[in-house]
């Protein structure tokens, strides 16, 4: 009687065949990764299984695959843990999404992952001549890339891209984590220059729609939709880049119309983003063509009822909203950018003192941690 079932996803494009399902029945203690419950079915059962895999240490991030549709290293999920979380008992194995597939369980880095990576140039520019001896740097801004080089480049972000599903053009999470490593890094002298090009890229930094599925397929901690909003950050706030895809605009009435109101407003917010941050906007050609080609959408939200056309006019508001305006002042009053990453889970006892926020901001963030970080 075998310890655990795996079902596994067989597919060889160059037969012509569709791909289709296969069990095999393992023989290992539930400790054991998926990579060896797999490596058991080649070895005993069908030796042309595919699967690429080397380290077994999750170190070298060549095992990516999906188990029980979830992106993941095969050698770093025990096999009880793998049918606990299955649906039936029964492990499933799938290749990575987003990525050609070039038999069984092995895609095509090159063409999507790799060539992503090439993207954006994933190496450092230094303006002028190299100093005679190393380069020295702070600690605290090599601190602030740490996050983005922990990354394997395993692809299991990308696996799950939403944004990447829709537009494979999107430059997409593991490559623009990686941007952000050299935009990051003090020696570099082309932050500007990067951030100009990954904003106006129409499947750029402002392609991704915060789905979150980046940060929770990484194996390895590097958040890379918090890589992408800082990169975002330094962009508007820093550069004052207005990008072609009206991102920095979108981004900037949405904070205001927030602080006006308490609330979103969201009429106002499709013109302010096509045509600047002001209530005239809308009087404006570029916003005025927007809100002509938007209009089937709004009627559609309005006979549904999902709108009202005096909400849809003329918003809505909190009336007495004092005290969001007070967390408005308090982060405009202060010179450093104070960063709360939100994405990094951690229950508050385990804050260490010297990290620990200062008054309301902690409460905000709930269990999570904060960052301080002069670029983020
Ligand atoms: S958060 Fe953005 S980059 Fe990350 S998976 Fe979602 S769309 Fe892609
Ligand atoms: S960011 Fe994380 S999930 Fe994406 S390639 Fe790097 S290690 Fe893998
Ligand atoms: S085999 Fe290296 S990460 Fe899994």
């Amino acid at each position: 009687m075998p310890d655990y079932s795996l079902r596994i996803r067989r597919y060889s494009p160059e037969t012509g065949e569709a791909p289709y399902w296969q069990e095999f029945g393992i023989e290992l203690d539930g400790h054991r990764s998926v990579l060896d419950g797999i490596l058991q079915a080649r070895d005993r059962e069908d030796g042309s299984i595919g699967i690429r895999c080397s380290c077994r240490a999750a170190i070298c991030g060549s095992c990516g695959v999906r188990i029980n549709g979830r992106p993941g290293l095969a050698c770093h999920m025990h096999l009880n843990q793998a049918a606990a979380s299955s649906r039936d008992g029964t492990i499933t194995i799938e290749p990575m999404g987003n990525m050609p597939v070039l038999k069984d369980l092995i895609t095509d880095m090159d063409a999507v992952h790799w060539k992503k990576i090439r993207r954006v140039t994933p190496w450092l520019l230094p303006d002028g001549d190299p100093p005679e001896r190393e380069y020295i740097v702070p600690k605290e801004s090599m601190v602030d890339v740490t996050q983005s080089m922990a990354c394997i480049q395993c692809g299991a972000c990308v696996s799950d891209c939403l944004s990447m599903e829709v537009d494979p053009e999107f430059i997409g999470p593991a490559a623009l984590a990686k941007a952000y490593r050299f935009v990051g890094d003090p020696r570099d002298g082309q932050q500007f220059e990067r951030l100009k090009d990954l904003s106006e890229d129409p499947h750029g930094i402002y392609d991704c729609t915060h789905c979150f599925n980046c940060i929770e397929a990484c194996p390895k901690g590097v958040a890379p939709m918090s890589q992408i909003m800082r990169l975002r950050r330094i962009a508007g706030a820093d550069h004052h880049i207005d990008d072609a895809n009206n991102g920095h605009r979108h981004e900037q009435a949405f904070v205001s119309l927030v602080k006006q109101g308490g609330l979103l407003h969201e009429a106002e917010l499709l013109p302010r983003s096509y045509a600047g941050d002001s209530w005239f906007a809308k009087f404006k050609p570029k916003a005025a063509a927007e809100l002509v080609d938007s209009l089937p959408v709004i009627t559609k939200a309005v006979m549904r009822g999902k709108v009202s056309p005096a909400s849809a006019l003329m918003g809505h508001k909190i009336t007495d909203h004092k005290n969001l305006r007070r967390i408005f002042d308090t982060i405009e009053d202060k010179d450093e950018r104070f960063e709360l990453n939100l994405y990094i889970v951690q229950p508050d006892d385990e804050v260490p003192d010297d990290k620990a926020p200062a008054g309301d901001a902690h409460g905000a963030a709930g269990s999570s941690s904060p960052e301080r970080s002069p670029n983020a």
